[in-house]
């Protein structure tokens, strides 16, 4: 008979190289290789997919998901501002629900027992692989190799080297742990863990310095149509290439960095960079138009739920109810964010310098304006806050008759 088939998300990189021969002889299963593309900017997708079956991978997938990752997960952390601690829009937490669907779906199309991840323990995407797992495929078995076996760097090139593993080699290993994708990039260890030091400029590789960005501002108008991007300077884009676009430009001003201390759901507070120019380019505009288009109850309340809705997608409940709930409350709430938005960018800051639309605007000049054509009825005014003002007017008196201060 032959052994139980494990399906591993491949990155082509060290751990999940060598992780390969570690589950077959740990685990005496055969390994299914899948690397999944959400615009991370690999190297040549085929390499990969070689470099699983030459490190002893049976079967090796690879899957160009790079538009399923935009339309998908990008579009509603994008209607939703998602920004975790207010801060980071969830560049990782978003692409691991779409790297466990591909691993659920290429374990059903060969007959796999079980899926595994190169995730360490100390980390949230142990989290989010394994509970989207245990939803889209609760029968099948998670197996976090990296998290077991407890190697260091050097150890898991020994292993790799005693038995003849092909380690990926790089021209430069870089001392941080990256991950990235399509919404920015991510860097953690090596001197980032002292949040004293600040980060060298070789962490960064999406966005230029401050110091060397532009002496010239530079002009992009984004048109939304229902909260979602849809033109760039008035050419209409598919949203993953109009994302990759803005990135490229906004990151050549330094716009999108980073630096923030955060806490992570296994408990631990940790240092991390993030480069992700197009997420804060497109969250501003984004933002900025729904401040245009949406009833102040609305805008108030949808507030109000975007760091609940950050936080669940941060602690890995993608696939849970809430995160359904408040996407329809999201879809509905965008019904209306129409129009276009013009953004500077310049010397590491996108700033929103207009806004307009012509369909779906609540903002009005007749009423705001204080020139000639004026249609505001400010003898309503006096009436409206003689009534406003009633609560507090008799709380007032009665704390004052009982000798109290306000
Ligand atoms: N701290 C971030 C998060 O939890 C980034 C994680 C990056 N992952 C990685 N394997 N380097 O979303």
């Amino acid at each position: 008979m032959s052994k139980p088939r494990i399906v591993l998300a491949y990155s082509g990189g060290l751990d999940t190289s060598v992780a390969i021969e570690w589950l077959k002889e740990h685990k005496d299963v055969e390994v299914v290789a899948c690397a999944v593309d959400v615009g991370q900017g690999v190297d040549d997708l085929d390499e990969i997919r070689q470099r699983a079956l030459d490190c002893g991978a049976v079967e090796s997938v690879v899957v160009d998901a790079r538009e399923e990752f935009a339309q998908e997960f990008i579009a509603p952390a994008l209607r939703s501002n998602a920004m975790y601690m207010g801060k980071y829009p969830l560049v990782s937490a978003l692409s691991r629900p779409l790297i466990v669907k591909h691993l659920v779906r290429v374990a059903r199309e060969t007959g796999a027992a079980g899926v595994a991840h190169g995730c360490t323990g100390k980390g949230n995407d142990q989290v989010r692989f394994e509970v989207g797992t245990m939803c889209l495929a609760p029968d099948l078995e998670n197996l976090a190799p990296i998290r077991e076996w407890g190697l260091t760097r050097d150890a898991a090139i020994d292993y790799a080297n005693e038995r003849g593993i092909p380690i990926p080699v790089k021209s430069k290993d870089s001392p941080y742990s990256i991950d990235e994708n399509a919404w920015g990039r991510t860097a953690e260890c090596g001197i980032l863990e002292d949040p004293w030091a600040q980060p060298p400029e070789d962490v960064f590789e999406r966005t230029v310095s401050i110091a060397d960005a532009p002496d010239e501002p530079e002009e992009v108008v984004i048109g939304f149509r229902a909260g979602l991007p849809v033109t760039l300077d008035g050419r209409e884009v598919p949203l993953a290439e109009l994302v990759d676009e803005l990135d490229r430009r906004a990151g050549a001003h330094g716009v999108g960095r980073i630096d923030m201390i955060e806490d992570r759901l296994v408990g631990i507070k940790s240092r991390e960079i993030y480069e992700c120019p197009g997420a804060i380019t497109l969250i501003t505009a984004h933002r900025d138009l729904e401040d245009l288009c949406l009833e102040q109850e609305l805008a108030e309340h949808k507030r109000g739920e975007e760091g609940r809705y950050a936080q669940l997608i941060y602690n890995g409940l993608w696939w849970g109810p809430l995160k359904k709930a408040l996407d329809a409350f999201m879809d509905e709430a965008n019904r209306y964010v129409n129009g276009e938005v013009r953004v500077q960018l310049f010397k590491g800051h996108a700033t929103v310098v207009g806004r307009r639309s012509e369909d779906s605007a609540l903002y009005s000049y007749e009423m705001a304006t204080y020139d000639e054509g004026d249609q505001f009825d400010q003898t309503l005014a006096e009436g409206f806050v003689k009534l406003w003002g009633l609560p507090l007017k008799t709380w007032a008196a009665r704390t004052k008759a009982h000798g109290d201060e306000l």
